[in-house]
């Protein structure tokens, strides 16, 4: 075990991808050319975000996942290793592309985007196994769903099974006949309104009201739901206590990644023992920290300016 003045041991699962960025006036109907402005590659990835991201808020992370043998996956390795994060875990799939994401940003920086998983998808339960002992280690782990499901499914009774905290960030959301029953053994699920309609088998289009759907979640057997609400905040449920959590409003310049920032925050503080409803606070406030600056990876908050961007909200933080 960890002493207590350790930084805590946070392992991410997931997806490492490079993103084909370009800023447009609005993201294209189908059919429709729109002429952007300026192109970036910018290391992405929901998984690899999330590492940067908990690396740069002061855990001891290790990521796991795959690049393939090309210029792309060593940059972003570099990258990742560059913050701090621990790539023992990371293999190199020779003969595979790294994956890519093609990302348009309108002027309003909300985002459209399009996933080659490549090396991602050959993330296997080998790999899981091979790194088991640094889970077990962990205070927390945390996956997401760019990388095969049935490994997803694997890491989550690994990590259970071995008395680790897991947070599953439901993005992106599994067809809905395809929804594992293993996602809900999780701690803690963290869908945003879309993939919560999907996974309570509820058409992804339709609305209900926040409530029903955490408790459709819990009925379906996740233990707790952190609902994400965007503007409005989010929505915390344990079956017994409904929470809502304040939003922090600002101007977005590009939203991409603010749920790997909010991911990541929150899975720090549950590895530093913060309550889930405190945790979520601190996570929303990433979110929207990671919404000033352009990018996925470099948008990625530090403490100092999640606790400023609290403090300019009036609100005294506590992590
Ligand atoms: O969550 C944002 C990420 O989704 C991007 O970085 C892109 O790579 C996709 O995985």
């Amino acid at each position: 075990m960890p002493s207590p003045s350790a930084a805590p041991v946070v392992v991410v699962i997931g997806s490492v991808n490079m993103d084909l960025v370009v800023r447009a006036p609005h993201v294209p109907r189908p059919g429709e050319t729109v002429l952007g402005h300026d192109f970036a590659t910018i290391p992405g990835g929901k998984g690899a975000n999330q590492a940067v991201a908990a690396a740069k808020l002061g855990a001891d992370c290790h990521f796991v996942g795959r690049v393939g043998d090309d210029a792309f996956g060593q940059r972003l390795l570099a990258g990742m290793k560059a913050v701090g994060v621990n790539c023992d875990h990371v293999s190199v799939t020779e003969g595979v592309s790294t994956g890519v994401a093609l990302i348009v940003v309108d002027e309003l920086g909300e985002n459209a985007i399009t996933v080659s998983s490549g090396a991602n998808a050959k993330l296997s339960i080998e790999d899981i196994e091979a790194a088991k002992a640094t889970i077990a280690s962990a205070r927390v782990c945390l996956l997401q769903l760019e990388i095969p499901l049935e490994t997803a499914c694997y890491a989550i009774r690994l990590a259970k099974s071995l008395g680790v905290e897991v947070i599953v960030d439901t993005a992106p959301a599994p067809a809905a006949d395809k929804v594992p029953q293993t996602l809900f053994e999780a701690d803690i699920l963290t869908p945003n309104e879309t993939e919560a309609m999907i996974l309570t088998g509820e058409p992804s289009s339709g609305k209900r009201e926040a409530r029903f759907v955490a408790t459709a979640l819990l009925e379906r057997g996740a233990k707790n739901v952190v609902l994400k609400l965007g503007e409005k905040g989010s929505l915390c449920y344990d079956g017994n206590t409904f929470e809502h959590v304040k939003p922090f409003r600002i101007k977005p310049v590009d939203t991409t990644a603010a749920g790997d920032a909010f991911s990541a925050a929150l899975a720090v503080s549950r590895a530093k023992g913060t309550p889930l409803a405190e945790a979520v606070l601190y996570a929303n406030a990433a979110g929207a920290a990671a919404c000033l600056k352009f990018g996925a990876q470099p948008a990625m908050p530090t403490t100092e300016e999640i606790r400023s961007l609290m403090m300019d909200s009036g609100v005294e933080p506590k992590a």
